[in-house]
């Protein structure tokens, strides 16, 4: 197998709900995103990068995306039924698994943990991830949702998928904060 279709393999491998997609070109567009991401990083091994340098390095990116994803699907299956909303369940699975794909260039290794990189100084989270998306022809929509999932973003999220991975985020990132001892994003003015 070639080092391209490994790397394929082991994304769709650690982010199982990928497989939720229905549309194939939509699956296939958000495990090339990561497998490049991941290839072109400076993590060898993909689940050792972590979701926050400020988190322990137990708490990953992996784990995040996935947790992310899987509130994002019961958010979306709950408002669908109980306010008779359409909301398309394949787009909240890829903007959740895509949220945060920049953070393998945002975030670098140190002796202590890990550190924003030079890249995480310089670009407004987000931003690689949702050029990476643009450049695979992904919606305006699912880029705008990523570029909003942020409140460092000045663009608030202005569609049904969109608004449920900033608050799916929110959830599962504030659960992290509060049990670390830190402060809660909803806290922060
Ligand atoms: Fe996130």
């Amino acid at each position: 197998m070639n080092p391209e279709a490994e790397s394929r393999q082991l994304v769709q491998k650690l982010l199982p709900e990928v497989d939720e997609i229905q549309d194939a070109t939509l699956r296939e567009a958000v495990i090339t995103i990561w497998a490049s991401a991941w290839e072109s990083s400076e993590w060898k091994i993909l689940d050792e990068c972590p979701k926050s340098p400020d988190l322990p390095s137990t708490r990953t990116l992996v784990t995040h995306s996935r947790t992310v994803a899987q509130i994002s699907i019961n958010m979306c299956e709950v408002l669908a039924r109980q306010n008779s909303l359409s909301i398309n369940k394949d787009e909240v699975i890829a903007i959740a698994l895509l949220h945060d794909v920049s953070k393998l260039h945002e975030f670098t290794k140190t002796s202590a943990g890990s550190s924003k990189s030079a890249i995480g100084n310089k670009y407004q989270h987000g931003f690689l991830g949702a050029f990476w998306m643009q450049q695979a022809g992904l919606s305006v929509d699912l880029v705008h949702a990523v570029i909003a999932h942020t409140p460092l973003s000045n663009v608030i999220p202005q569609t049904q998928e969109a608004l449920i991975v900033h608050y799916a985020d929110f959830a599962d990132t504030d659960s992290l904060l509060l049990d670390a001892g830190l402060p809660l994003f909803c806290k922060r003015k």
